[in-house]
């Protein structure tokens, strides 16, 4: 680029941010951004035959626990929460050949955790045995070669977010059922598992999993979800136990991942597809680590995680979202790959500014 044109453009760059401390936004901004990027969900994407979003399988059962987010910080939205919940506990059944369960044990464990959020919001039982019913298939997934919990009915695979997700409905089920103990117990192997297992890497994140034909060794990636359900969980285990040293865990983990998946990128959250583009069901990756790190905020106030989510709730509206409110997958922009994977995942780090935002 010629000088005579990078002046004019930086000089602009610098009115544009100089401005940008007045122009701040508050929790009110959030709230309401939240909330119409919840009606923009729904109007856009659900479906009342389906009860799904987009026709998104996995994906869905994330959403529901996004709005039970939504719900229980704004009481407005609740009814719409309890109304979707009440459709989708038979249409998404339906549409799954009227189960819950399908060959992939994560699949059902972000189904498992929408129902417990449903719950959360609720407090009616019948959403807590549809999670209940899906744990116990869970339990026939606890058999993996290197310990822990397969990811799929095939049996070779030992991924993060599959145990992750195990660890949290175990963890979850047993702080809410009347009796826990027996769901405590798992919970407990597989937290004191997986937290030596090997996915704990070097630089303090999770990767992805572990290689079953090769002494276990850690194989793939660090992606932001990964680093999202663990700290949920975690939070879990500590009321569960009242061992704040899974907080501590935790906490490093969420800095760590801020620091290497978010620092290099100006503060905004990157997965390593980018830029070449996650896949669309992908994009959902990043609210996941948003909307744990608000649970973990609230167990653990911590100014850098406030400072990140606001960051990245600013970038997302800023430069991620179309006029009519549909946001897409790069959260540092330009917008494009808008889905309801995307914006739903946005729709999680709203929330998470809106509710650390004071
Ligand atoms: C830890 O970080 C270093 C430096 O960025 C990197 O080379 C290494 O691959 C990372 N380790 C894992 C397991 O991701
Ligand atoms: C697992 O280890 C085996 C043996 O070293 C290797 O052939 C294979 O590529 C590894 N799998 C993955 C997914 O890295
Ligand atoms: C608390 O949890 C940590 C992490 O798993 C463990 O090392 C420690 O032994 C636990 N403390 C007690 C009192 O159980
Ligand atoms: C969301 O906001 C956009 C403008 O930013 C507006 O066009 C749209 O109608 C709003 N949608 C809802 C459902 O409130
Ligand atoms: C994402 O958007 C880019 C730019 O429009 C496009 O080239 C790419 O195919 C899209 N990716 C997916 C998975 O839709």
């Amino acid at each position: 680029m010629f000088r005579s044109q990078l002046l004019p453009s930086m000089a602009v760059l610098l009115l544009s941010l100089s401005p940008s401390l007045v122009l701040a936004s508050t929790k009110q901004d959030y709230i309401d951004h939240t909330l119409n990027a919840s009606d923009v969900l729904n109007q856009r994407w659900y479906s009342q035959d389906d009860g799904l979003w987009q026709d998104l399988w996995w994906n869905s059962g994330a959403i529901m626990a996004t709005i039970g987010d939504v719900a229980l910080s704004n009481n407005d939205f609740k009814q719409t929460a309890i109304d979707i919940y009440s459709n989708s506990l038979t249409a998404a059944k339906a549409a799954n050949g009227n189960t819950w369960l399908n060959d992939f044990y994560d699949d059902e464990g972000w189904w498992a955790m929408g129902w417990i959020k449903a719950y959360d919001v609720t407090q009616d039982t019948k959403y807590l045995d549809a999670a209940n019913e899906i744990f116990n298939d869970l339990l026939t997934g606890n058999d993996a070669t290197c310990g822990g919990h397969w990811w799929s009915k095939e049996k070779k695979d030992n991924t993060a977010i599959g145990n992750e997700l195990y660890l949290a409905v175990a963890a979850s089920l047993a702080n809410r059922m009347d009796d826990g103990t027996s769901y405590q117990k798992y919970a407990q192997s597989q937290v004191d598992w997986f937290l030596n297992a090997g996915f704990l890497n070097e630089n303090n994140t999770i990767s992805d999993g572990l290689n079953v034909t090769d002494n276990c060794e850690r194989i793939g990636a660090v992606y932001s979800y990964n680093q999202g359900v663990i700290l949920g969980a975690l939070v879990e285990m500590n009321e569960l136990t009242g061992n704040s040293s899974y907080l501590d865990i935790a906490c490093e983990i969420a800095h760590a991942a801020i620091e290497q998946l978010a620092t290099p990128n100006n503060g905004i959250l990157t997965d390593v597809g980018y830029p070449k583009g996650p896949d669309p069901t992908g994009a959902q990756f990043k609210g996941v680590f948003a909307r744990n790190l608000m649970y973990l905020q609230k167990a653990r106030p911590d100014d850098d995680f406030v400072r990140f989510l606001q960051n990245n709730a600013d970038s997302i509206w800023k430069n991620n979202r179309q006029a009519d409110g549909q946001i897409g997958a790069f959260w540092q922009g330009p917008l494009q790959n808008v889905s309801a994977a995307a914006h739903s995942s946005a729709l999680d780090c709203l929330l998470a500014a809106a509710a650390v935002s004071s």
